[in-house]
């Protein structure tokens, strides 16, 4: 099996209220990034992916949705990230008390995805 790698930046916890969707059109700027980068909200629905991020996550569909079927790119931007996440409440709470900048990697799909999870600044 190729493992293929990728780092992607998340970030959560973004207000809820229409300053997040102010902060997401400032964050649009991140689109001209080569990071990859997806934002949820505090309810932890995401809010925004950039472009570097959707055009990866195109590529790698087909192998993500052989361990999670329900993913779908183009239905990202709404989505809970509760339903990609195993057991959500190891994530919840592990977004509780996440030391600032904490970075792992997962394997999904067969491919390696570096993760760097990042509260609101
Ligand atoms: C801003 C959005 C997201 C945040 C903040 C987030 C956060 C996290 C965190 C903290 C972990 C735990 C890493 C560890 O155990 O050390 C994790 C694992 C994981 N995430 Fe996410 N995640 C997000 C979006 C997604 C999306 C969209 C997918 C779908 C591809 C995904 C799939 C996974 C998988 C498969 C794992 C590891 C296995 C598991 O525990 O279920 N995540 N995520």
């Amino acid at each position: 099996m190729s493992l293929k790698s990728s780092s992607k930046v998340l970030s959560f916890g973004s207000k809820k209220s229409s300053s997040a969707h102010d902060a997401a059109a400032k964050l649009a700027a991140l689109n001209v990034l080569k990071s990859n980068v997806m934002i949820a909200d505090e309810d932890l629905n995401i809010i925004f992916v950039n472009k570097n991020l959707l055009t990866f996550l195109e590529e790698a569909e087909s192998d993500i949705q052989k361990d999670l079927p329900a993913f779908d790119t183009t239905k990202l931007i709404g989505t809970n990230i509760d339903i990609f996440h195993k057991d959500p409440s190891k994530q919840r709470k592990m977004l509780e008390n996440l030391p600032e900048g904490y970075e792992t990697s997962i394997t999904v799909g067969g491919r390696v995805f570096g993760l760097i999870a990042s509260p609101p600044v």
